[in-house]
């Protein structure tokens, strides 16, 4: 019988690839995105080069009216879903006094709220049946004090290491992926150049989330793609805060 994987953000980047490669596995999709008709063309490129159901949901994560529409979704018992990528996300450009109050609870809304209520919701029906999977796509900076940004991601990483280990017995495995710098519009959208960090740095989402998927198969708690970044996450807990603070503004510029 055919799973299905509801993916919030497939329509950009990181999201994009798990869309594409959860279709290559047979996956039917429900996607998750405010833009309507991107969606809409991101189900037809996926119905026409794998053959699988694609379902939009068009919603805005930071309305809860609209995220209560996909948490119903989740909790349908005719319609199961078997795994959850809380992927969508944005980030600010400006430092913490710099962005209006409003603009940062939006940002916390999508990072964290949405995670929340989203894991809320499939983590109870998944539980009930015994079987099912989720992945919260945190990042690297959730090791590092890189301002709110950095502390949603790391509650982010907290619930989610938590939650592995809570609903394992229950045969649901959660996963946290923490990407490093990856080539997606989440630089452009913040107006920042990818010369902002060096060459080195930059993943490619196709390779991100394939090593992703193999570490999710492996059930996993942690993927952090590739050694550079395996190595900063290491060196993150030893270094104090204080020091790794006077990086912050790598990828910002
Ligand atoms: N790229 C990186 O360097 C990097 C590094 C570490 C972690 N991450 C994390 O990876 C995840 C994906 O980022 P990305 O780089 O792939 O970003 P991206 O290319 O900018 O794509 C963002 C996706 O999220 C959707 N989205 C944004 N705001 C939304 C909202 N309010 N409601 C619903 N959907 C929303 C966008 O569609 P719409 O605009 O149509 O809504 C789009 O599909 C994020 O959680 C990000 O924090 C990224």
């Amino acid at each position: 019988m055919s799973r299905t994987a509801l993916v919030t953000g497939p329509t950009a980047g990181i999201g994009h690839a798990f869309a594409q490669q959860l279709a290559a596995r047979g996956y039917a999709l429900v996607l998750v995105a405010r833009d309507e008709e991107r969606l809409e063309k991101t189900a037809a490129e996926l119905r026409a080069s794998h053959g699988v159901e694609v379902e939009v949901l068009p919603a805005d994560l930071t309305d809860r009216a609209d995220l209560a529409r996909v948490e119903a979704r989740l909790a349908e018992e005719a319609r199961p879903v078997d795994l959850l990528v809380n992927n969508a996300g944005f980030g600010l450009k400006e430092r913490f006094l710099d962005n209006s109050a409003d603009a940062e609870t939006a940002m916390l809304d999508v990072l964290v709220t949405a995670v929340l209520r989203l894991s809320h919701a499939a983590l109870g029906p998944m539980a009930a049946r015994g079987q099912g999977g989720i992945i919260n796509v945190s990042s690297v900076a959730a090791f590092l004090p890189r301002g709110t940004y950095s502390a949603a991601k790391a509650w982010v990483n907290s619930f989610s290491e938590w939650a592995a280990h809570e609903y394992r017995p229950r045969g649901v495995t959660v996963m946290t992926l923490c990407p490093g710098f990856t080539k997606t519009e989440f630089h452009e959208r913040m107006d920042v150049g990818r010369d902002s960090a060096p060459a080195f740095m930059w993943l490619d989402a196709d390779s991100l989330v394939a090593t992703a998927l193999a570490d999710y198969d492996k059930g996993r708690v942690y993927s952090i793609p590739s050694p550079q970044y395996k190595a900063i996450a290491a060196a993150a807990r030893l270094v104090p805060n204080s020091l790794l603070q006077r990086f912050q503004s790598i990828g910002r510029k």
